[in-house]
């Protein structure tokens, strides 16, 4: 049953059924109380401990670098890292498809995250037609995709609608910049396993959703909206996902309008009009999307997600390597 929705590399969300997810969140339920005693967390570091993984993070990242990182930990697995490609012998004019199938030798797992949209998907289908294949995850690549980013999403909408009957027929909202956030890319796609979702989409025009995932959402029959008005879509939701302006990417995309989001954030005084069961998501880094005072609120479920990110990454990375019916065979024997 277990290792019936088996994965190998991940590296974007249409992979993903809803049976997969569903069982990933489980996973990563009760590696969570597994992990709650020394014994448990003594047996989660056993589990891989004989493997070695590499995370080429070309692309500025704590965040999430971290969490893929005590997410090996947790498992015992051992890492390495690339982050900064001046170290590597790219500066000797040697391609990153080379540098990374070099690496491929010493490892056994490839994290990586990496500005271009469709970089890991090449490695990917690079080292399979090697000797010596390993399973690469994708953790950020370009404006595109962060797939591991929506599996952490949606365990924690799982979560936070846990006694709602879960995450079938809810609302949720998408704030900011959204034609260049990946995160929203990548959930979007994601929330179309679910029944009856509807989605907002709230951005100025400029800073829309791409027509490519309004495309795949009516493919996949998902209702969606889009909005302008911020204020008036806060009421009608039961979730929210705010997100920051990534103009990191101006200069590549050449925008140079200036244009107003700051009116594109959440203020203390809107969570007067937020449901009492409602939760503010966010991928983070935060700038002013989110006032301070908001993360008092326990509807504030941003660092929560922080949280559910590392225990997601672990139930991955545990499935990757089959592993998944061991550690709940652990479970039940323990009576957890
Ligand atoms: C996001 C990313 O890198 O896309 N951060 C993250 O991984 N949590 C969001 C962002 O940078 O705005």
């Amino acid at each position: 049953m277990a290792e019936s929705n088996h994965i190998y590399h991940c590296i974007n969300v249409q992979q993903f059924s809803r049976a997969f997810l569903e069982e990933l969140s489980d996973l990563a339920d009760k590696i969570r109380a597994i992990a709650k005693t020394k014994a448990g967390m003594e047996y989660l570091g056993s589990t891989l401990n004989h493997k070695r993984a590499m995370l080429y993070f070309v692309q500025p990242s704590t965040r999430t670098f971290l969490s893929f990182y005590s997410a090996c930990q947790v498992l015992g697995i051992k890492c390495a890292e690339v982050r900064d490609p001046k170290t590597s012998s790219e500066v000797k004019g040697e391609s990153e498809e080379d540098t990374v199938r070099t690496f491929s030798s010493y490892f056994d797992l490839i994290i990586m995250r990496h500005p271009r949209a469709n970089f890991a998907e090449k490695i990917a289908n690079l080292l399979d037609e090697t000797a010596r294949p390993v399973p690469v995850i994708n953790a950020g690549s370009g404006k595109d995709q962060h797939p591991t980013q929506a599996l952490l999403d949606i365990y924690t909408l799982r979560r936070s609608f846990a006694h709602r009957d879960g995450i079938d027929h809810k609302s949720i909202a998408f704030v900011g910049d959204l034609k260049r956030g990946r995160t929203v890319r990548s959930l979007a796609g994601l929330l179309t396993r679910f029944e009856g979702v509807k989605q907002y989409f709230v951005a100025p025009p400029e800073f829309q959703i791409g027509q490519d995932i309004l495309d795949y959402l009516d493919e996949q029959g998902a209702e969606y909206e889009i909005v302008e008005d911020f204020e008036s879509v806060i009421p009608k939701v039961d979730a929210i996902y705010m997100t920051r302006l990534q103009d990191e990417w101006d200069a590549v995309d050449n925008t140079n309008a200036v244009i107003d989001i700051d009116k594109y954030s959440f203020q203390e005084r809107h969570l007067s009009l937020l449901k009492a069961d409602g939760v503010i998501l966010h991928p983070l880094p935060r700038r002013k999307e989110i006032a301070v005072e908001v993360d008092k609120d326990p509807r504030a479920g941003y660092w929560r997600q922080v949280r559910n990110g590392m225990w997601i990454r672990v139930a991955l990375i545990a499935k990757i390597f089959r592993r998944a019916e061991n550690i709940l065979q652990y479970y039940l024997t323990n009576n957890l």
